[in-house]
């Protein structure tokens, strides 16, 4: 019987990135960061100066670029843009703040998707984003949705991104987390919304072990 493949969706700052590591390396699968994928094409069509309200341009931009995730150190991803190491780049405040223009393309979102289906034909693999659940691996047996209260994202938003020395205050990370959340809820093309049958954990007083804990739990049952 292969490995299951555990799918792990919800809006920006809940958690994800931390909870979905943690449960790879220790179930030692695959970790797969989808959200990274729309960071590289972002900035891919920026430093092309692309207009990302132009879906054609940068659609065809997408279909042509080359977007790998490089198994790292401690279970940490490296992102390779046409072969350019852009792990560091892509968190900026300013891709933040331009990727879910970019993700609302179907183009984009068409090449992405089949790359990301192909990843985790194998089995095994943790995979976050916002369609996971619903759109990529719409059979993984186990699909959680993470999520927590804005405040509490907003304030593990700040911290991530005071640790690489930007200084953001609560309320303009509040507002920006909010408008991310709008435009990726709202859009037509693979909107963020929970898999009916995944299971919806609001970690807002949760830690990252608990969370993880849940989740192995369930992968151990299912098994
Ligand atoms: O997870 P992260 O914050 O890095 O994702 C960045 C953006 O990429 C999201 O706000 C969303 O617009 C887009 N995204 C998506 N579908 C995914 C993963 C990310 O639309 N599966």
């Amino acid at each position: 019987d292969p490995k299951p493949n555990i799918a792990i969706d919800g809006p920006a700052g809940a958690g994800k990135s931390t909870v979905a590591k943690m449960v790879a390396k220790e179930l030692g699968y695959l970790y797969i960061d989808t959200g990274a994928m729309y960071r590289a094409v972002t900035l891919k069509a920026l430093r092309e100066g692309l207009d990302l309200n132009e879906p054609v341009s940068v659609g065809e931009m997408a279909a042509a670029v080359s977007v790998e995730l490089i198994a790292g150190d401690d279970h940490n991803l490296k992102v390779l843009l046409d072969g350019e190491d852009v792990t560091e780049q892509i968190r900026s405040p300013h891709i933040s703040r331009n990727v879910s223009l970019t993700a609302s393309i179907p183009a984009v979102r068409k090449h992405l998707v089949k790359l990301q289906k192909e990843m985790a034909k194998q089995g095994g693999v943790v995979m976050e984003g916002r369609d996971i659940g619903t759109v990529v691996l719409p059979d993984a047996r186990i699909k959680i949705y993470l999520t927590a209260s804005t405040e509490e994202r907003a304030r593990r938003r700040r911290e991530e991104l005071f640790a690489k020395g930007y200084h953001v205050d609560q309320e303009q990370m509040e507002a920006e987390i909010l408008e991310r959340d709008r435009i990726d809820t709202s859009r037509e093309a693979d909107p963020l919304t929970p898999a009916p049958d995944a299971e919806i954990i609001d970690c807002s007083s949760f830690t990252a072990e608990k969370v993880v804990k849940m989740i192995k739990d369930r992968v151990l049952t299912e098994r």
